[in-house]
């Protein structure tokens, strides 16, 4: 693999708000998710986990990351995949410092971005959303108030004719600083 075939599923990749009619087949969600955590972690302590919701369950999650009116594109997701901690301990050994795990924050985001990518190579669009009422996120789950759920990820096929748009980032001279 090329670095220039990584670039392309990053220009491709995008925050999908047009979702298809196309069902989704919780195999492929499977898939993708077994994918994504191959991602690497603080110590490899895992602390995640990655909550599907499909079919009858959906509509309430999806109420749920529609606080104000917003992520109203939501509601054509086939799939919300809620990315949450797990603290049930990882697969070392790790001292009291690091079991406190104060890297959870990115462990989660660079679980999240594996999943992105992951979902866009078997061809799903996805959108990562963080408006959502997590308050009623761990209700729905059963979560005590100490859990913390940054996000959660839609899920679907983008809707046919879906453009991609230009990228719009900061120029490189802004963010890319070589010290030698
Ligand atoms: C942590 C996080 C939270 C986000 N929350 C939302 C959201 O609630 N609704 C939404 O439409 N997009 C959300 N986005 C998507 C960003 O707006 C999007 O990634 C950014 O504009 C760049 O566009 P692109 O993903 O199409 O490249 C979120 C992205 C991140 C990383």
């Amino acid at each position: 693999m090329e670095l220039s075939d990584i670039e392309k599923l990053y220009l491709h990749r995008q925050s999908c708000r047009a979702f298809s009619d196309r069902e989704v087949d919780e195999a492929v969600i499977k898939e993708i998710c077994r994918v994504a955590l191959l991602a690497p972690s603080a110590c490899n302590a895992q602390p995640w986990q990655l909550i599907t919701v499909m079919g009858g369950k959906l509509p309430e999650f999806v109420k749920a990351v529609q606080p104000m009116g917003m992520n109203k594109f939501a509601s054509d997701a086939k799939a919300l995949i809620v990315v949450s901690e797990d603290r049930s301990g990882g697969v070392m050994k790790v001292g009291p410092a690091v079991r406190e795990n104060p890297y959870i924050r990115n462990d989660l985001g660079i679980l999240t971005a594996h999943l992105i990518v992951a979902a866009e190579a078997a061809g799903l669009g996805t959108c990562i959303l963080g408006a959502r009422d997590e308050n009623r996120l761990r209700e729905l789950l059963g979560f005590d108030s100490g859990m913390h759920i940054p996000h959660v990820v839609a899920v679907g096929y983008p809707k046919e004719g879906y453009e991609i748009r230009k990228k719009v980032r900061k120029p490189l001279n802004e963010t890319f600083f070589l010290l030698k």
